[in-house]
Protein backbone atom coordinates (compact mmCIF):
# COMPACT_ATOMS: atom_id res chain seq x y z
CA UNK A 1 0.00 0.00 0.00
CA UNK A 2 2.59 2.58 0.75
CA UNK A 3 4.59 1.92 -2.25
CA UNK A 4 1.39 1.90 -4.29
CA UNK A 5 0.73 5.70 -2.83
CA UNK A 6 4.94 6.31 -3.24
CA UNK A 7 4.11 5.44 -7.21
CA UNK A 8 1.24 7.57 -7.19
CA UNK A 9 3.13 10.68 -5.69
CA UNK A 10 6.06 10.05 -8.24
CA UNK A 11 3.72 9.70 -11.21
CA UNK A 12 1.77 13.24 -9.96
CA UNK A 13 5.81 14.71 -9.99
CA UNK A 14 6.44 13.41 -13.31
CA UNK A 15 3.14 14.64 -14.49
CA UNK A 16 4.06 17.93 -12.63
CA UNK A 17 7.64 18.29 -14.18
CA UNK A 18 6.36 17.49 -17.95
CA UNK A 19 3.56 20.67 -16.80
CA UNK A 20 6.13 22.91 -15.40
CA UNK A 21 8.66 22.05 -18.79
CA UNK A 22 6.09 22.74 -20.95
CA UNK A 23 5.50 26.14 -19.45
CA UNK A 24 9.51 26.73 -19.99
CA UNK A 25 10.42 30.24 -21.35
CA UNK A 26 9.33 29.84 -25.03
CA UNK A 27 10.35 32.33 -27.44
CA UNK A 28 7.57 34.28 -29.36
CA UNK A 29 7.87 37.41 -31.67
CA UNK A 30 6.62 41.38 -31.69
CA UNK A 31 4.86 41.61 -35.07
CA UNK A 32 4.91 45.52 -35.61
CA UNK A 33 2.39 46.63 -38.48
CA UNK A 34 4.42 50.82 -38.97
CA UNK A 35 5.41 50.24 -42.33
CA UNK A 36 5.37 51.73 -45.91
CA UNK A 37 6.27 48.20 -47.56
CA UNK A 38 3.63 45.90 -45.54
CA UNK A 39 3.51 42.13 -46.21
CA UNK A 40 0.23 40.81 -46.92
CA UNK A 41 -0.98 39.15 -43.72
CA UNK A 42 -1.12 35.53 -45.40
CA UNK A 43 2.86 36.36 -46.49
CA UNK A 44 3.65 37.13 -42.67
CA UNK A 45 1.93 34.03 -41.26
CA UNK A 46 3.67 31.77 -43.95
CA UNK A 47 6.81 33.16 -42.65
CA UNK A 48 6.04 32.02 -38.84
CA UNK A 49 4.90 29.40 -39.60
CA UNK A 50 8.28 28.25 -41.45
CA UNK A 51 9.97 29.07 -38.45
CA UNK A 52 7.90 27.57 -36.08
CA UNK A 53 7.12 30.23 -34.09
CA UNK A 54 3.74 30.32 -32.29
CA UNK A 55 3.53 33.41 -30.29
CA UNK A 56 3.23 36.39 -31.62
CA UNK A 57 2.71 40.49 -29.83
CA UNK A 58 1.00 43.08 -31.79
CA UNK A 59 0.52 46.68 -31.06
CA UNK A 60 -3.37 46.55 -32.14
CA UNK A 61 -5.68 44.92 -33.12
CA UNK A 62 -5.75 45.01 -36.78
CA UNK A 63 -8.41 43.15 -38.58
CA UNK A 64 -6.08 42.15 -41.68
CA UNK A 65 -3.53 40.92 -39.15
CA UNK A 66 -6.23 39.25 -37.16
CA UNK A 67 -8.36 37.33 -39.48
CA UNK A 68 -4.53 35.90 -41.50
CA UNK A 69 -4.09 34.20 -37.94
CA UNK A 70 -7.34 33.07 -37.93
CA UNK A 71 -7.17 28.73 -37.80
CA UNK A 72 -3.25 28.52 -37.39
CA UNK A 73 -3.04 27.67 -33.22
CA UNK A 74 -0.17 30.52 -33.41
CA UNK A 75 -0.98 32.12 -29.79
CA UNK A 76 -1.46 36.02 -29.95
CA UNK A 77 -1.02 38.75 -27.32
CA UNK A 78 -3.27 41.55 -29.13
CA UNK A 79 -2.56 45.33 -27.86
CA UNK A 80 -4.83 48.46 -27.10
CA UNK A 81 -3.12 51.82 -28.09
CA UNK A 82 -2.35 54.29 -25.19
CA UNK A 83 -4.46 56.75 -26.66
CA UNK A 84 -7.57 54.60 -25.95
CA UNK A 85 -7.01 54.22 -22.24
CA UNK A 86 -8.60 57.41 -21.75
CA UNK A 87 -11.89 56.12 -22.65
CA UNK A 88 -12.15 52.59 -21.94
CA UNK A 89 -10.98 53.86 -18.21
CA UNK A 90 -13.62 56.25 -18.16
CA UNK A 91 -16.31 54.21 -20.39
CA UNK A 92 -17.85 50.73 -19.53
CA UNK A 93 -19.55 50.69 -22.87
CA UNK A 94 -16.56 51.44 -24.66
CA UNK A 95 -14.71 48.52 -23.18
CA UNK A 96 -17.25 46.16 -24.25
CA UNK A 97 -17.43 47.55 -27.50
CA UNK A 98 -13.29 47.23 -27.71
CA UNK A 99 -13.45 43.46 -26.39
CA UNK A 100 -16.82 42.53 -28.94
CA UNK A 101 -15.32 44.00 -31.67
CA UNK A 102 -11.54 43.31 -31.40
CA UNK A 103 -11.38 40.15 -29.09
CA UNK A 104 -14.74 38.20 -29.32
CA UNK A 105 -14.95 38.77 -32.93
CA UNK A 106 -11.97 36.23 -33.17
CA UNK A 107 -11.61 34.23 -30.57
CA UNK A 108 -15.50 33.33 -30.75
CA UNK A 109 -15.96 32.69 -34.74
CA UNK A 110 -14.65 29.74 -36.62
CA UNK A 111 -12.25 29.78 -37.42
CA UNK A 112 -10.67 31.15 -34.69
CA UNK A 113 -7.48 32.85 -33.55
CA UNK A 114 -6.07 31.78 -30.50
CA UNK A 115 -5.77 34.85 -28.39
CA UNK A 116 -4.21 34.31 -25.04
CA UNK A 117 -3.57 38.15 -23.74
CA UNK A 118 -4.45 41.77 -23.95
CA UNK A 119 -2.38 44.36 -23.80
CA UNK A 120 -3.50 47.30 -22.22
CA UNK A 121 -1.50 50.24 -23.41
CA UNK A 122 1.94 49.57 -24.31
CA UNK A 123 4.52 51.49 -21.89
CA UNK A 124 2.03 53.83 -20.03
CA UNK A 125 4.38 54.66 -17.36
CA UNK A 126 7.14 55.73 -19.64
CA UNK A 127 8.86 58.84 -18.25
CA UNK A 128 8.71 60.99 -21.26
CA UNK A 129 4.90 60.65 -21.37
CA UNK A 130 4.94 63.10 -18.21
CA UNK A 131 2.38 60.60 -16.44
CA UNK A 132 -0.36 61.48 -19.18
CA UNK A 133 -1.60 57.55 -19.28
CA UNK A 134 -0.91 56.52 -16.20
CA UNK A 135 -3.73 57.22 -13.83
CA UNK A 136 -6.05 55.14 -16.52
CA UNK A 137 -3.91 52.06 -16.37
CA UNK A 138 -5.55 50.41 -13.42
CA UNK A 139 -9.51 51.98 -14.05
CA UNK A 140 -8.95 50.47 -17.75
CA UNK A 141 -8.62 47.27 -16.41
CA UNK A 142 -11.08 47.05 -14.21
CA UNK A 143 -13.60 47.85 -17.07
CA UNK A 144 -11.73 45.44 -19.97
CA UNK A 145 -12.13 42.69 -17.02
CA UNK A 146 -15.84 43.30 -16.79
CA UNK A 147 -16.07 43.03 -20.03
CA UNK A 148 -14.08 39.73 -20.56
CA UNK A 149 -16.63 38.32 -18.01
CA UNK A 150 -19.86 39.56 -19.62
CA UNK A 151 -18.45 38.33 -22.83
CA UNK A 152 -17.50 34.53 -21.21
CA UNK A 153 -13.43 35.53 -21.80
CA UNK A 154 -12.14 35.70 -18.19
CA UNK A 155 -10.83 32.39 -17.95
CA UNK A 156 -8.66 32.37 -21.57
CA UNK A 157 -7.93 36.20 -22.06
CA UNK A 158 -5.64 37.48 -19.69
CA UNK A 159 -4.70 41.94 -19.12
CA UNK A 160 -1.67 42.57 -18.94
CA UNK A 161 0.17 46.12 -19.62
CA UNK A 162 3.61 45.84 -21.09
CA UNK A 163 5.94 47.95 -18.54
CA UNK A 164 8.73 49.99 -19.66
CA UNK A 165 12.04 48.88 -17.65
CA UNK A 166 12.61 52.58 -16.57
CA UNK A 167 9.42 52.43 -14.31
CA UNK A 168 12.26 50.81 -11.51
CA UNK A 169 15.19 51.64 -11.11
CA UNK A 170 18.62 51.59 -8.74
CA UNK A 171 22.16 51.13 -8.83
CA UNK A 172 22.37 47.29 -7.12
CA UNK A 173 19.49 44.73 -8.88
CA UNK A 174 18.83 43.63 -5.04
CA UNK A 175 18.14 47.66 -4.02
CA UNK A 176 15.29 47.35 -7.36
CA UNK A 177 12.02 49.79 -6.16
CA UNK A 178 9.69 51.08 -8.74
CA UNK A 179 9.78 54.77 -9.53
CA UNK A 180 8.15 56.79 -6.31
CA UNK A 181 5.55 58.04 -8.84
CA UNK A 182 4.27 54.88 -9.43
CA UNK A 183 4.81 52.98 -6.70
CA UNK A 184 1.02 53.08 -5.99
CA UNK A 185 -0.83 52.43 -8.97
CA UNK A 186 1.80 49.43 -9.63
CA UNK A 187 1.29 48.17 -6.35
CA UNK A 188 -2.48 48.30 -7.66
CA UNK A 189 -1.99 46.86 -11.11
CA UNK A 190 0.08 43.99 -9.88
CA UNK A 191 -2.19 43.18 -6.95
CA UNK A 192 -5.02 42.90 -10.03
CA UNK A 193 -2.57 40.69 -12.25
CA UNK A 194 -2.14 38.31 -9.36
CA UNK A 195 -5.93 37.92 -8.59
CA UNK A 196 -6.36 37.14 -12.29
CA UNK A 197 -3.23 34.46 -12.35
CA UNK A 198 -1.65 36.52 -15.31
CA UNK A 199 2.15 37.82 -15.48
CA UNK A 200 3.92 40.94 -15.04
CA UNK A 201 5.10 42.67 -18.95
CA UNK A 202 8.40 44.58 -18.79
CA UNK A 203 10.76 45.25 -21.89
CA UNK A 204 14.35 45.31 -21.20
CA UNK A 205 16.59 47.02 -23.64
CA UNK A 206 20.32 46.26 -23.05
CA UNK A 207 20.97 48.41 -26.67
CA UNK A 208 19.31 51.42 -24.59
CA UNK A 209 21.44 51.32 -21.53
CA UNK A 210 24.90 51.24 -24.33
CA UNK A 211 23.18 53.88 -26.81
CA UNK A 212 22.34 56.19 -23.77
CA UNK A 213 25.55 56.13 -21.88
CA UNK A 214 29.32 55.90 -23.07
CA UNK A 215 30.35 54.72 -19.69
CA UNK A 216 28.13 51.75 -20.33
CA UNK A 217 31.05 48.49 -20.73
CA UNK A 218 29.92 47.26 -24.17
CA UNK A 219 30.54 43.56 -23.24
CA UNK A 220 28.17 43.52 -20.13
CA UNK A 221 25.41 44.64 -22.66
CA UNK A 222 26.45 40.66 -24.45
CA UNK A 223 26.24 37.32 -23.06
CA UNK A 224 29.75 36.44 -23.58
CA UNK A 225 31.34 37.35 -20.52
CA UNK A 226 32.71 40.77 -19.00
CA UNK A 227 35.26 42.17 -17.41
CA UNK A 228 32.68 44.01 -15.51
CA UNK A 229 30.49 42.50 -14.15
CA UNK A 230 28.26 44.05 -11.20
CA UNK A 231 28.83 42.90 -7.84
CA UNK A 232 26.12 42.56 -5.38
CA UNK A 233 26.48 41.24 -1.92
CA UNK A 234 26.92 36.99 -2.95
CA UNK A 235 25.63 37.63 -6.26
CA UNK A 236 27.43 38.27 -9.38
CA UNK A 237 26.13 39.72 -12.51
CA UNK A 238 27.50 38.97 -15.89
CA UNK A 239 25.36 40.89 -18.63
CA UNK A 240 22.79 43.82 -18.02
CA UNK A 241 19.75 41.42 -19.02
CA UNK A 242 20.04 39.13 -15.28
CA UNK A 243 20.71 42.66 -13.85
CA UNK A 244 17.56 44.87 -15.38
CA UNK A 245 15.54 41.55 -14.90
CA UNK A 246 16.25 41.25 -10.84
CA UNK A 247 16.25 44.99 -9.94
CA UNK A 248 12.56 44.26 -11.33
CA UNK A 249 12.37 41.06 -8.96
CA UNK A 250 13.40 43.18 -6.54
CA UNK A 251 10.94 45.67 -6.79
CA UNK A 252 8.22 43.19 -6.81
CA UNK A 253 9.23 42.03 -3.86
CA UNK A 254 9.05 45.35 -1.96
CA UNK A 255 5.44 45.45 -3.35
CA UNK A 256 4.88 42.38 -1.58
CA UNK A 257 5.09 39.63 -4.65
CA UNK A 258 8.10 38.29 -5.01
CA UNK A 259 6.67 35.21 -6.82
CA UNK A 260 4.80 37.30 -9.96
CA UNK A 261 5.23 35.40 -12.80
CA UNK A 262 6.81 37.40 -15.48
CA UNK A 263 7.23 37.70 -19.39
CA UNK A 264 9.85 39.50 -21.45
CA UNK A 265 7.26 41.90 -24.11
CA UNK A 266 10.18 43.36 -26.09
CA UNK A 267 13.88 42.14 -26.27
CA UNK A 268 16.27 42.99 -28.91
CA UNK A 269 18.76 44.55 -31.04
CA UNK A 270 19.11 46.83 -33.87
CA UNK A 271 20.90 46.34 -37.20
CA UNK A 272 21.24 49.87 -38.76
CA UNK A 273 21.40 53.17 -37.57
CA UNK A 274 23.32 53.96 -35.13
CA UNK A 275 27.30 52.95 -33.91
CA UNK A 276 26.56 49.75 -32.05
CA UNK A 277 23.55 48.92 -34.02
CA UNK A 278 24.97 46.35 -36.67
CA UNK A 279 24.22 42.69 -37.87
CA UNK A 280 27.23 40.97 -35.68
CA UNK A 281 26.18 42.66 -32.50
CA UNK A 282 22.37 41.73 -33.02
CA UNK A 283 23.07 38.20 -33.81
CA UNK A 284 25.62 38.55 -30.81
CA UNK A 285 22.60 39.50 -28.33
CA UNK A 286 19.76 37.51 -29.82
CA UNK A 287 21.43 34.16 -30.03
CA UNK A 288 23.16 34.68 -26.60
CA UNK A 289 19.78 35.59 -24.70
CA UNK A 290 17.85 32.88 -26.15
CA UNK A 291 20.63 30.30 -25.49
CA UNK A 292 20.49 32.32 -21.91
CA UNK A 293 17.06 32.17 -21.26
CA UNK A 294 16.95 28.84 -22.47
CA UNK A 295 19.09 26.70 -20.18
CA UNK A 296 16.98 27.44 -17.48
CA UNK A 297 19.40 28.87 -15.45
CA UNK A 298 17.34 31.74 -14.31
CA UNK A 299 19.19 34.53 -12.68
CA UNK A 300 20.75 35.24 -8.78
CA UNK A 301 17.35 36.64 -7.62
CA UNK A 302 14.91 33.80 -9.40
CA UNK A 303 17.59 30.63 -9.80
CA UNK A 304 16.52 27.75 -11.92
CA UNK A 305 13.14 29.90 -12.85
CA UNK A 306 13.61 31.96 -16.08
CA UNK A 307 10.92 34.30 -17.68
CA UNK A 308 7.63 32.88 -18.65
CA UNK A 309 7.39 34.13 -22.21
CA UNK A 310 10.17 36.29 -24.37
CA UNK A 311 8.99 38.16 -27.08
CA UNK A 312 12.06 39.21 -29.34
CA UNK A 313 11.82 42.64 -31.11
CA UNK A 314 10.91 42.75 -33.52
CA UNK A 315 9.94 40.23 -36.48
CA UNK A 316 10.14 42.63 -39.23
CA UNK A 317 11.86 46.23 -39.78
CA UNK A 318 9.21 48.74 -39.70
CA UNK A 319 10.17 51.94 -41.56
CA UNK A 320 7.53 54.25 -40.38
CA UNK A 321 8.40 54.30 -36.92
CA UNK A 322 8.88 57.56 -35.04
CA UNK A 323 13.08 58.34 -34.88
CA UNK A 324 12.36 60.33 -31.66
CA UNK A 325 14.40 57.62 -29.62
CA UNK A 326 16.95 57.49 -32.60
CA UNK A 327 17.35 56.15 -35.97
CA UNK A 328 17.78 52.52 -34.66
CA UNK A 329 14.28 52.85 -34.52
CA UNK A 330 13.08 51.21 -37.60
CA UNK A 331 15.84 48.75 -37.67
CA UNK A 332 14.78 46.34 -35.13
CA UNK A 333 14.11 43.35 -37.31
CA UNK A 334 15.33 39.97 -37.19
CA UNK A 335 13.94 40.22 -40.58
CA UNK A 336 14.27 42.93 -42.85
CA UNK A 337 10.87 44.58 -44.51
CA UNK A 338 10.29 41.77 -46.85
CA UNK A 339 10.49 38.98 -44.55
CA UNK A 340 14.37 38.17 -45.38
CA UNK A 341 16.71 37.20 -42.18
CA UNK A 342 19.20 39.34 -42.09
CA UNK A 343 21.30 37.24 -40.05
CA UNK A 344 21.52 33.70 -38.74
CA UNK A 345 19.78 33.15 -35.58
CA UNK A 346 18.58 29.69 -34.48
CA UNK A 347 15.36 30.79 -32.50
CA UNK A 348 15.47 27.00 -30.84
CA UNK A 349 11.86 26.24 -31.84
CA UNK A 350 12.86 23.40 -34.06
CA UNK A 351 13.28 25.07 -37.49
CA UNK A 352 17.24 25.41 -37.14
CA UNK A 353 18.38 28.52 -38.80
CA UNK A 354 16.00 31.35 -39.83
CA UNK A 355 13.96 30.54 -42.81
CA UNK A 356 12.43 33.74 -45.54
CA UNK A 357 9.91 34.91 -46.03
CA UNK A 358 8.02 32.80 -49.45
CA UNK A 359 6.04 34.15 -52.26
CA UNK A 360 7.15 37.58 -51.76
CA UNK A 361 5.78 39.80 -54.70
CA UNK A 362 7.89 42.99 -54.97
CA UNK A 363 7.10 46.02 -57.57
CA UNK A 364 9.65 45.65 -60.84
CA UNK A 365 13.45 45.85 -60.80
CA UNK A 366 13.58 49.74 -61.04
CA UNK A 367 15.31 52.05 -58.76
CA UNK A 368 15.05 56.44 -58.82
CA UNK A 369 18.57 58.23 -58.63
CA UNK A 370 20.09 61.48 -59.12
CA UNK A 371 20.19 62.04 -62.71
CA UNK A 372 24.24 62.25 -63.34
CA UNK A 373 23.84 64.70 -66.42
CA UNK A 374 21.99 67.41 -64.03
CA UNK A 375 23.49 70.04 -61.86
CA UNK A 376 22.17 69.36 -58.48
CA UNK A 377 22.70 72.88 -56.44
CA UNK A 378 19.31 73.27 -56.03
CA UNK A 379 18.09 69.84 -54.57
CA UNK A 380 18.18 70.32 -50.98
CA UNK A 381 14.56 71.19 -51.04
CA UNK A 382 13.46 67.49 -52.84
CA UNK A 383 16.11 65.89 -50.00
CA UNK A 384 14.39 67.04 -47.15
CA UNK A 385 11.00 66.64 -48.04
CA UNK A 386 11.22 63.38 -49.69
CA UNK A 387 13.04 62.01 -46.56
CA UNK A 388 10.77 63.78 -44.41
CA UNK A 389 7.89 61.27 -45.63
CA UNK A 390 10.09 58.02 -46.92
CA UNK A 391 12.82 56.61 -44.70
CA UNK A 392 16.22 58.23 -44.80
CA UNK A 393 17.40 57.08 -41.26
CA UNK A 394 20.88 55.01 -43.22
CA UNK A 395 22.03 58.18 -44.17
CA UNK A 396 23.02 59.36 -40.83
CA UNK A 397 26.34 58.99 -38.94
CA UNK A 398 26.14 55.32 -37.61
CA UNK A 399 24.02 54.10 -40.91
CA UNK A 400 24.73 51.38 -43.24
CA UNK A 401 24.61 54.33 -46.08
CA UNK A 402 26.34 56.80 -44.28
CA UNK A 403 29.53 56.81 -46.65
CA UNK A 404 27.71 56.91 -49.51
CA UNK A 405 28.24 61.21 -50.81
CA UNK A 406 26.23 63.60 -51.71
CA UNK A 407 25.18 62.33 -54.96
CA UNK A 408 24.81 59.01 -53.36
CA UNK A 409 22.41 60.73 -50.42
CA UNK A 410 20.64 62.48 -53.11
CA UNK A 411 19.80 59.09 -54.88
CA UNK A 412 18.99 57.38 -51.56
CA UNK A 413 16.09 59.47 -50.42
CA UNK A 414 14.89 59.84 -54.16
CA UNK A 415 14.62 56.21 -54.49
CA UNK A 416 13.23 55.90 -50.70
CA UNK A 417 10.39 57.98 -51.92
CA UNK A 418 10.11 56.75 -55.15
CA UNK A 419 9.67 52.96 -53.51
CA UNK A 420 7.02 54.54 -51.11
CA UNK A 421 4.86 55.71 -53.97
CA UNK A 422 4.95 52.67 -55.77
CA UNK A 423 7.28 53.82 -58.44
CA UNK A 424 4.70 55.82 -59.14
CA UNK A 425 6.41 57.70 -62.54
CA UNK A 426 5.61 61.48 -61.65
CA UNK A 427 7.82 60.75 -58.03
CA UNK A 428 10.89 60.10 -59.68
CA UNK A 429 10.55 63.53 -61.13
CA UNK A 430 12.26 66.39 -59.10
CA UNK A 431 11.88 68.68 -61.22
CA UNK A 432 13.68 66.50 -63.64
CA UNK A 433 16.74 65.67 -61.18
CA UNK A 434 15.98 62.61 -61.16
CA UNK A 435 15.78 59.54 -63.65
CA UNK A 436 14.75 55.73 -63.41
CA UNK A 437 17.41 53.22 -63.59
CA UNK A 438 17.43 49.41 -64.42
CA UNK A 439 20.72 48.89 -61.89
CA UNK A 440 20.70 48.63 -58.28
CA UNK A 441 22.47 50.96 -57.49
CA UNK A 442 23.14 49.59 -54.18
CA UNK A 443 26.90 50.01 -52.94
CA UNK A 444 28.25 47.26 -50.47
CA UNK A 445 26.42 47.51 -46.95
CA UNK A 446 23.91 50.10 -48.26
CA UNK A 447 20.84 48.41 -49.75
CA UNK A 448 18.64 50.70 -52.16
CA UNK A 449 15.52 48.83 -51.40
CA UNK A 450 12.30 47.69 -54.35
CA UNK A 451 9.13 47.99 -52.50
CA UNK A 452 6.44 45.13 -52.25
CA UNK A 453 3.31 45.10 -53.35
CA UNK A 454 0.78 43.10 -50.21
CA UNK A 455 -1.35 41.80 -53.20
CA UNK A 456 -2.03 38.55 -51.43
CA UNK A 457 -1.16 35.82 -53.76
CA UNK A 458 1.97 36.42 -55.56
CA UNK A 459 0.57 34.59 -58.61
CA UNK A 460 -1.37 37.44 -59.63
CA UNK A 461 1.01 39.73 -60.15
CA UNK A 462 2.39 37.11 -62.33
CA UNK A 463 -0.52 37.24 -64.07
CA UNK A 464 -0.57 41.20 -64.81
CA UNK A 465 3.08 40.91 -65.97
CA UNK A 466 2.18 38.53 -68.21
CA UNK A 467 0.06 40.53 -70.13
CA UNK A 468 2.20 43.08 -69.91
CA UNK A 469 4.52 41.47 -72.21
CA UNK A 470 1.48 40.97 -74.70
CA UNK A 471 0.10 44.40 -74.35
CA UNK A 472 4.39 45.30 -75.31
CA UNK A 473 4.11 42.91 -78.34
CA UNK A 474 0.79 44.29 -79.08
CA UNK A 475 2.48 47.78 -79.48
CA UNK A 476 5.59 46.42 -81.24
CA UNK A 477 3.42 45.07 -83.52
CA UNK A 478 4.65 41.27 -82.88
CA UNK A 479 1.77 40.27 -81.76
CA UNK A 480 1.04 38.60 -85.45
CA UNK A 481 4.04 36.09 -85.44
CA UNK A 482 2.99 35.70 -81.47
CA UNK A 483 -0.33 34.46 -82.17
C1 LIG B 1 -10.46 47.98 -32.05
O1 LIG B 1 -9.15 48.42 -31.84
C2 LIG B 1 -8.71 49.41 -32.74
C3 LIG B 1 -7.33 49.76 -32.36
O2 LIG B 1 -6.53 48.65 -32.18
C4 LIG B 1 -9.59 50.60 -32.71
O3 LIG B 1 -9.22 51.49 -33.76
C5 LIG B 1 -11.00 50.24 -32.86
O4 LIG B 1 -11.77 51.36 -32.65
C6 LIG B 1 -11.35 49.16 -31.87
N1 LIG B 1 -12.71 48.79 -32.05
C7 LIG B 1 -13.61 49.09 -31.15
C8 LIG B 1 -14.95 48.66 -31.48
O5 LIG B 1 -13.32 49.67 -30.11
C1 LIG C 1 28.94 46.30 -34.05
O1 LIG C 1 28.49 46.77 -32.81
C2 LIG C 1 29.28 46.38 -31.72
C3 LIG C 1 28.66 46.90 -30.44
O2 LIG C 1 27.30 46.86 -30.43
C4 LIG C 1 30.71 46.90 -31.89
O3 LIG C 1 31.51 46.43 -30.84
C5 LIG C 1 31.27 46.45 -33.21
O4 LIG C 1 32.53 47.08 -33.41
C6 LIG C 1 30.35 46.81 -34.33
N1 LIG C 1 30.84 46.20 -35.55
C7 LIG C 1 30.99 46.89 -36.66
C8 LIG C 1 31.47 46.11 -37.84
O5 LIG C 1 30.74 48.08 -36.73
C1 LIG D 1 24.27 62.48 -46.37
O1 LIG D 1 23.09 62.73 -45.61
C2 LIG D 1 23.22 62.53 -44.23
C3 LIG D 1 21.86 62.72 -43.60
O2 LIG D 1 21.26 63.90 -43.97
C4 LIG D 1 24.28 63.46 -43.67
O3 LIG D 1 24.45 63.21 -42.30
C5 LIG D 1 25.59 63.26 -44.41
O4 LIG D 1 26.55 64.18 -43.98
C6 LIG D 1 25.37 63.40 -45.90
N1 LIG D 1 26.61 63.12 -46.61
C7 LIG D 1 27.15 63.99 -47.46
C8 LIG D 1 28.45 63.58 -48.09
O5 LIG D 1 26.65 65.07 -47.71
C1 LIG E 1 -1.06 46.97 -47.94
O1 LIG E 1 -1.76 46.73 -46.75
C2 LIG E 1 -2.12 47.85 -45.99
C3 LIG E 1 -2.86 47.40 -44.77
O2 LIG E 1 -3.72 46.37 -45.03
C4 LIG E 1 -2.92 48.84 -46.84
O3 LIG E 1 -3.20 50.00 -46.11
C5 LIG E 1 -2.15 49.17 -48.12
O4 LIG E 1 -2.88 50.02 -48.93
C6 LIG E 1 -1.83 47.89 -48.86
N1 LIG E 1 -1.17 48.06 -50.14
C7 LIG E 1 0.11 48.32 -50.35
C8 LIG E 1 0.51 48.28 -51.79
O5 LIG E 1 0.91 48.56 -49.48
Amino acid sequence: MKNWKELVVLLIGIVMVVLVKKGEAAIGVNWGTLSQHRLSATTVVDLLKQNKISKVKLFDADPEVLNGLRGTHIQVMVGIPNEFLSIISSSIPAADSWVHHNLSAYVSTNPSVDIRYVAVGNEPFLSSYSGQFQSYVVPALLNLQQSLVKSNLASTVKLVVPCNADAYESSLPSQGAFRSDLTQIITQLVSFLNSNAAPFVVNIYPFLSLYGNSDFPQDYAFFAGTNHPVIDGPNVYYNAFDGNYDTLVAALSRIGYAQMPIVIGEVGWPTDGAIGANLTAARAFNQGLINHVLSNKGTPLRPGVPPLDIYLFGLLDEDSKSTLPGNFERHWGIFSFDGQAKYQLNLALGSGSLKNAKDVSYLPSRWCIANPSKDLSSVSNHFKLACSVADCTTLNYGGSCNGIGVKGNISFAFNSYYQMQKQNVRSCDFDGLGVVTFLDPSVGECRFLVGVTNSTTSSSHGFSGKWMIIWTLIFSGSIVILL
